[in-house]
């Protein structure tokens, strides 16, 4: 097949990362004999450097009309003084997934056979088995509600806005994936859906919402409920109890976190954000890690993983996106490790090393 990728490497860790998953990219063509066309755009901080904007007009239109993006990380210190809404994060992540419709953020969370040992949690805790989706509503709530500062300055809100309309969509992207995960039908798959019902009217209305799909268009499916607070707690007690879990914009963004830190690393996480029409925008969990940038350790794992995630979800690619998955586990099981997922004192390995060998594995044909 052909088609179009539009790749935004963006700031920090971004350029070193996404250019290894485009080296594993090429390496799925010449296995598949696909043609992606993949063009370079400026973003974050980078772009408001060359061209004034983080998220400057031809990029955004480059993305609308791209069949998929490809994103490494925005933001550093360097551009935290400019205006709120013009800082990478605002201007380029939240601008690009508001304006693209992208309301469905799906992140996986999975401990690989091979790194069982970098999660901190207990043996006996992961042996029981770590892999869960979480499926984070990306365009409302907080993020994207009205907020200022009243009071001269003294005072400040964030309206945390959710319509019925906004959690029945995202709602039903859980419920499908959690069919589609068990899709032999051996074991009732199961959303937990998470909220703060006890307390945020918001998430009586998320509660009322998921409960009402659930009975109408998914009784197949196991539904439980969650408060945030019990959530975050028994994903370190016993995260093995989770399949997929959904929640809203900000629950989403710090479950994310937490989830990936039981996996063993924030750098093996991968994401897709989808929403009404059939392209999406793939990106690592993390940020731009500037600390680490420039110096060829970073993890491009997750960014790898992501270019996978895209080719399922975005082309229909399943074989090729398995392929990637194959590889990302067998040069784990061979011993290569970045330094993020090293064991303590343990050899690692660069950022190109980790992406030359995922793209040499990929181009073997088992
Ligand atoms: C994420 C990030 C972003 C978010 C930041 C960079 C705005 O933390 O994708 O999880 O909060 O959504
Ligand atoms: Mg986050």
């Amino acid at each position: 097949m052909e088609a179009q990728i539009a790749v935004l490497a963006g700031d920090g860790i971004g350029p070193e990362i996404v250019a290894e998953a485009v080296k594993v990219l090429c390496a799925v063509e010449r296995r598949f004999g696909h043609r992606f066309e993949m063009k370079e755009y400026p973003v974050g901080g980078a772009a408001y450097d060359c061209c004034g904007d983080c998220l400057p007009d031809e990029t955004l239109a480059a993305c609308k009309s791209a069949d998929a993006i490809l994103l490494g990380a925005v933001g550093g210190p360097k551009w935290d003084r400019l205006p709120v809404s013009q800082r990478p994060e605002r201007r380029a992540l939240l601008t690009l997934r508001s304006e693209l419709g992208l309301f469905a953020n799906l992140r996986p969370a999975k401990v690989w056979d091979a790194l069982t040992g970098a999660s901190p949690l207990r043996e006996e805790i992961v042996s029981a088995g770590i892999d869960m989706l979480i499926v984070r509503e990306l365009t409302g709530g907080a993020y994207f509600g009205e907020k200022g500062r009243g009071d001269g300055g003294r005072s400040a809100y964030d309206v945390t806005p959710y319509s019925v309309h906004e959690i029945e969509r995202v709602a039903r992207v859980a419920f499908e994936a959690a069919r589609r995960r068990f899709p032999q039908g051996g074991r009732l798959p199961k959303v937990t859906s998470v909220d703060k019902a006890n307390v945020l009217e918001t998430s009586r209305l998320w509660r009322e919402t998921v409960t009402a799909l659930h009975a109408a268009e998914y009784a197949d499916v196991e539904l439980e409920h969650l408060y945030v607070d019990n959530a975050a707690m028994q994903l370190v007690r016993a995260p093995s109890r989770f399949d997929v879990i959904l929640t809203e914009n900000m629950f989403g963004d710090i479950l994310s976190d937490e989830a990936s830190q039981i996996t063993g690393s924030i750098g093996m996480l991968p994401s897709a954000s989808v929403g009404v029409s059939g392209g999406g925008l793939y990106e690592p969990i993390h940020g731009s890690a500037p600390d680490i940038a420039g110096k060829g350790i970073a993890n491009p794992l997750a960014t790898i993983l992501s270019a996978a995630a895209m080719l399922r979800h975005s082309f229909g690619l399943g074989a090729e996106a398995d392929a990637i998955e194959h590889a990302v586990a067998s040069v784990l099981a061979r011993g290569l490790r970045t330094a993020d997922i090293a064991d303590q004192g343990g050899a690692s390995v660069s950022t190109s090393a980790m992406g030359d060998a995922v793209a040499e594995a990929v181009g073997v044909v088992i």
